[in-house]
């Protein structure tokens, strides 16, 4: 959980880099930050070099005095440990810190997040700093939570990750017939007899042309491992700073949906979740939804924090176009009205020199409070600070959830067949724009978290069905409870091998269905079908499937090629509840009408009827609920509010009727009960 504790109100501010600057700007930005309602900074990201000079001298004097400073200032502090670049000196003298990449080259010192996991100097200094930092600043009370290094993330592939994979396989499958098994070696004669005959998959084994792999087993397993690695190191930093202060909040700051790490494991290390959002001006409103609606998920639904955003620009895009005038205040509300509690950015003071110097920051080289992007931040400051703590813990209650899981999203991406173009991420999308254009709430769960609270469950290409998920399923369904998946669904178990019998492997009883084949159809092609009158495209992968029980949904099935007919949407009674099943990918007006039915039929309603382009999420405290209606339109939508409300932002009253809503304008409507257009 946030430190609520110590949060007056959503808390605002961000990565604050004053060891880059001479003391006298510091004044500067202290009372730029007091104007702009800036109440939060985040200090110490990168500054191991400067605090540790070699094994024993440590230099905490420059950071005594910016404490010193941002404490008089009555700020609030993010502490990060500064173990996301180690310093040059070590790498010079302790060689296994740097990382081997994937083509098996061993790095040099440079750049940054950077440091081997499996390093034993790593895995000593860093907690050591992290220590040190907690005594040290133990004192503080104005630090509210600890930032363990910054964006964990990448791979190693040298010879200590290596060691550290066998141990971790040993652990897992104790025996190495078992591994044998599992990774079925006896294809292509891979059989290993010693564990120390295993090598790490990278581009001088198991893999080829970019990403791909000829053996799924190990590849998927090196995720799995080296995901658990990098957690090990956070987890060292954690406990070292808990062994001086237990009751800190810690965090590091994740980055939405990154595929190298389970950040479902991760976040059950973590005293609370964080994340830097960076969409791109084009991404629609839905692309950038979703991943705060997987970072509440992971928190087991609980409010997160925005770590960082740019106030601006970035300057790692090919294009770091401008986030149009109110874009950031729309962004930083969307943020919240999915589940954030905190609004912060990178960077509050533009740095003159190195990559990031022409990122978008609070303070710009201009060094005034007279620029654009200064004033929209200090007016948001301003709102932040009018709307207090009112909605500070309010959760999100959503009877949709969609499952995501990172084994099956590497197994789908390592899969060789049946399509290139099978992305699960544009799989999720594809079921996730689509209710939410609708403004139904949804959560992203794991398929091992809890389904009790939902009516409806969608896992799309629920390719890998691990342990005894399908019972899982089963008994929600058998509950009353309707489960939709789609094409290649339920082919593999936990270790990536095929379950015999028939698609969809476990879950076919509880479809309803057998697949007998799948066709992949290039980007050029497509098939169609009809439902409820209207013709869509069949797209991607096209299922040849049998009923065994269900009913087919669609009106002729297939309306091409030699299958032509076969059913292309079904729908099983089991027990209480149904299992749809969707055999193809389809347009986004096709979801649209597909999943309004399933709906429809569930009982279950969106927030509210808005024009297109206008975004609606609820959260709720205490009896009380906030309506977040986001107008992500550059022109006015009319909205209809069908009881009085307050707009809490600007302390308005809002009467029941129609209105207009300014382009990119935003609402936050307190206890409004249900709404119609
Ligand atoms: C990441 C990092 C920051 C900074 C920003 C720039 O989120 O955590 O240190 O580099 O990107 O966008
Ligand atoms: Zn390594």
């Amino acid at each position: 959980m946030l430190p609520y504790e110590k949060l007056e109100k959503i808390a605002y501010g961000g990565d604050y880099n004053p060891e880059q600057w001479p003391e006298d700007i510091w004044e500067q930005d202290m009372a730029l930050f007091h104007e702009a309602g800036i109440d939060i900074v985040t200090l110490n990201v990168f500054s191991w070099a400067a605090l540790q000079k070699n094994e024993t001298e440590y230099d905490f004097e420059k950071l005594d005095k910016i404490m010193k400073l941002v404490h008089d200032n009555g700020l609030k502090v993010c502490m990060a440990t500064s173990t996301g670049a180690h310093p040059a000196w070590m790498a010079k003298k302790y060689p296994d810190i740097l990382r081997v990449d994937y083509e098996g080259r061993k790095r040099k010192f440079g750049g940054r997040h950077n440091s081997c996991p499996n390093s034993p100097t790593y895995r000593k200094y860093a907690p050591l700093l992290a220590r040190k930092l907690a005594q040290r600043y133990r004192d503080y009370d104005n630090i509210v939570a600890w930032h363990v290094s910054n964006e964990f993330g990448g791979e190693c592939y040298c010879e200590n990750c290596e060691k550290a994979f066998r141990v971790w396989l040993r652990e897992k499958y104790k025996d190495i017939a078992h591994l044998n098994t599992a990774w079925n070696t006896s294809f292509w004669g891979h059989t290993f007899y010693e564990w120390d005959e295993i090598v790490l998959p990278d581009l001088r084994s198991e893999h080829f042309c970019g990403e791909r792999t000829m053996f799924q087993g190990i590849s998927i397993d090196y995720k799995r491992f080296m995901s658990d690695a990098i957690l090990a190191c956070y987890v060292l930093e954690r406990d070292a700073i808990k062994e001086v202060l237990p009751n800190a909040a810690v965090t590091t700051n994740l980055m939405g949906f990154y595929k190298p790490l389970d950040y479902f494991k991760w976040a059950k290390e973590m005293d609370f979740v964080s994340w830097d959002n960076y969409p791109a001006n084009e991404d629609s409103y839905t692309k950038i939804a979703m991943p705060h609606d997987l970072m509440r998920g992971i928190g087991g639904q609980e409010p997160f924090a925005l770590m960082e955003q740019t106030p601006s620009a970035q300057n790692w895009q090919p294009y770091n176009a401008l986030k149009r005038p109110n874009v950031m205040r729309l962004w930083s509300y969307q943020a919240v009205a999915h589940g954030a509690d905190t609004v912060m950015f990178f960077q509050m003071r533009r740095s003159i020199g190195a990559c990031e110097k022409y990122h978008g920051a609070v303070i710009d080289h201009a060094g005034t409070k007279n620029t654009r992007v200064y004033r929209e931040v200090a007016a948001l400051g301003r709102e932040l600070s009018a709307i207090g703590n009112r909605f500070l813990g309010a959760r999100t209650r959503s009877e949709i959830a969609v499952l995501m899981d990172w084994d099956n999203w590497w197994a789908i991406e390592y899969s060789a067949g049946p399509s290139c173009d099978l992305h699960y991420l544009d799989e999720i999308s594809r079921y996730y724009d689509a209710l939410r254009e609708f403004n139904y709430s949804v959560d992203i769960i794991s398929p091992d978290m809890d389904f009790a609270a939902y009516k409806v469950i969608i896992a799309p290409v629920f390719y890998m069905v691990k342990g005894d998920t399908d019972e899982k399923v089963r008994a929600f369904v058998k509950g009353g409870g309707r489960f939709l998946t789609t094409f290649f669904s339920g082919y593999v178990q936990e270790n990536d091998l095929v379950v015999l019998g028939g698609y969809p492997g476990k879950l076919r009883d509880i479809l309803g269905i057998w697949v007998e084949e799948e066709d992949a159809l290039p980007q050029e092609a497509q098939n169609g079908f009809m439902y409820r009158g209207t013709e869509y495209p069949a797209t991607l992968l096209c299922d040849l499937l049998h009923l065994e029980g269900a009913q087919q949904m669609d009106e002729c099935g297939y309306m091409q090629d030699f299958y032509s007919g076969m059913p292309v949407l079904t729908k099983n009674a089991f027990g209480e509840g149904i299992a749809y099943y969707v055999a193809t990918a389809s347009s986004g007006a096709f979801y649209r009408e597909f999943l309004k039915d399933i709906c429809d039929e569930a009982h279950v309603a969106p927030l509210m009827h808005t024009p297109k382009g206008v975004e609606v999420t609820c959260r709720e405290k205490d009896g009380k609920r906030w309506l977040f209606v986001l107008n992500h339109n550059e022109q006015a939508a009319e909205i209809t509010v069908d009881a009085p409300a307050v707009d809490v932002i600007t302390g308005n009253a809002v009467p029941a009727g129609t209105f207009l809503l300014q382009g990119r304008d935003v609402l936050i409507l307190e206890n409004s009960s249900a709404m119609q257009n």
